[in-house]
């Protein structure tokens, strides 16, 4: 690997802000954004339009098997249709964190990042990026917040999308706290925090301040 690539690994819990931030610092920086979450979430949707469940484990490689993901201009799509908006759902978000345990889901998308990561300089966030798919990311990241604010932002964002209706922030905080310990406990690249990870505690930080943050860490490193 050439000394000038310059990649940034975000890793946290759902709901740190991991996404917005993201997309903000790739932007500022002029690198490419890559949402690996939105990856595990569409295997996620495509796995229960099958009606294949996780302790399927020959189902779920014989779905792999006929499953492309790519992105295209931010969108994702999903054997060629566009899912962006369709696996922002509590239901997609559940089987996305229990199909994730999965090693062969691990590996097909694991292996799709690392190429991502190879051909261009990115910021990708997710649980393992720093600690699996770009272990000698240039700058790593650890984004966390208090569960319960996680969960009013989380609920926020549906009901401004119109997809809160039978949704409670009570709901939401147990979603949250579901998936976090299902993230870390997993026996394949749990949620952890990289050893050479930089941790930023999000909770009453605006977008702005962590951005800022982020960007000076990295021109600091670039230099
Ligand atoms: O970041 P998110 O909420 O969109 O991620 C959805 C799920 O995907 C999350 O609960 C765990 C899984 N995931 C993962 O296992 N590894 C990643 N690198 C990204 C997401």
């Amino acid at each position: 690997m050439s000394k000038s690539r310059f990649r940034i690994a975000i890793d946290g819990p759902g709901g740190a802000g991991k996404s917005t931030i993201s997309k903000i610092v790739a932007a500022r920086l002029g690198l490419e954004y890559v949402d690996t979450g939105a990856m595990y979430r569409a295997i996620g949707l495509k796995l229960t339009e099958e009606g294949v469940n996780p302790e399927d484990l020959d189902g779920v490689e014989r779905v792999l098997g006929h499953t492309r993901i790519e992105f295209s201009d931010g969108r994702i799509l999903l054997d060629g249709r566009d899912v962006s908006g369709s696996i922002r759902t509590p239901e997609v978000s559940k089987a996305a964190s229990s199909f994730s345990r999965i090693p062969c889901v691990r590996k097909k998308l694991g292996d799709l990042q690392r190429i991502m990561s190879e051909t261009s300089d990115v910021v990708m966030d997710g649980r393992d990026i720093g600690t699996n798919v770009i272990k000698d990311a240039e700058l790593k990241i650890f984004l966390t917040a208090d569960p319960m604010v996680r969960a009013q932002r989380r609920f926020r964002e549906l009901q401004e999308k119109g997809k809160a209706v039978g949704v409670t922030l009570e709901m939401v905080y147990q979603d949250i706290c579901q998936r976090d310990y299902q993230d870390t406990h997993r026996e394949l690249n749990p949620l952890s925090k990289a050893e050479d990870a930089v941790e930023i505690d999000t909770s009453h930080m605006t977008i702005p301040d962590v951005t800022d943050a982020i960007v000076r860490l990295a021109e600091e490193r670039r230099k």
